[in-house]
């Protein structure tokens, strides 16, 4: 089965293992490739809508993978006890909601072995609430996926914290390894702020100068991180 760029990397980022559960697995094409490919030996396909899960009874059941990956219905890791599976992969949801779902299933979470998350929004909160729950990043990639960015976090236990704020930003996996895709990003997008910054320049008003100033930041760290890249 062909996967999207996107989907690619996030089951690229998925360590060998006896039992994984995707959450919020909409069409459950992430547990069916990881079941024919030998990644994982069982999977649990999940999601808080019945329509979803229906979509992804009937690809598990064409692919002939109904032996092996497990259906179930319900909000996040609630659906998973302790200690059931080994790597969690949340993708191609909002930052705030993934970082709920790991909130209100501490007990799972810590019986996990990997964390593959893929956020759409909010990536720095990801990565600070990583930390905050005795996970450490120990890969990231991102990518272009159909003229969109996309990141990929691989968190494994241990105790990590990063000293600046563009390692949470941008990913300081991301930044050592000179990725060449947020060279491009960042380029991008300061290229962009300094545009906004530009059309605001004749306007004075108080939101307007304010707005300025927020960009201001943004700004200064698009070239802190690009001076590393
Ligand atoms: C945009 S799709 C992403 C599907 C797939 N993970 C991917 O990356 O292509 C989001 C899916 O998450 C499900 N979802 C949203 N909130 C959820 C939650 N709290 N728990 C489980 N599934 C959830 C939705 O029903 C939907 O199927």
């Amino acid at each position: 089965m062909e996967l999207s760029k996107r989907m690619n990397a996030v089951v690229s980022m998925v360590k060998k293992c006896d039992t994984v559960a995707d959450i919020g697995t909409d069409h459950g094409y992430v547990p069916v490739y990881i079941i024919k490919n030998g990644i994982s030996k069982k999977a649990f396909a999940c999601d808080v809508n019945k329509g979803p899960l229906e979509k992804a009874k009937t690809n598990i059941s064409n692919y002939n993978c109904s032996d092996f990956i497990e259906t179930r219905l319900g909000s996040g890791l609630s659906v998973i006890k302790p200690f059931e599976v080994d790597t969690a992969i949340i993708a191609g949801m909002g930052g705030m909601l993934v970082i709920d779902i790991l909130k209100n299933s501490k007990d799972t979470v810590q019986s996990l072995k990997q964390l593959v998350l893929q956020p759409q929004l909010d990536i720095d909160k990801v990565r600070r609430y990583i930390h905050s729950i005795g996970f450490k990043i120990e890969d990231e990639e991102m990518l272009i996926d159909e003229g969109k960015y996309y990141t990929v976090i691989n968190a494994v236990k241990g105790n990590e914290k990063y000293d600046r704020d563009i390692d949470y930003i941008f990913g300081k996996c991301l930044i050592d390894k000179k990725s060449d895709i947020l060279k491009k990003y960042a380029e991008f997008m300061l290229n962009k702020t300094e545009n906004i910054i530009k059309n605001l320049s004749e306007n004075n008003s108080e939101s307007a100068v304010n707005k300025k100033n927020e960009l201001e930041i943004e700004c200064k760290f698009y070239r802190e991180v690009l001076e590393c890249l």
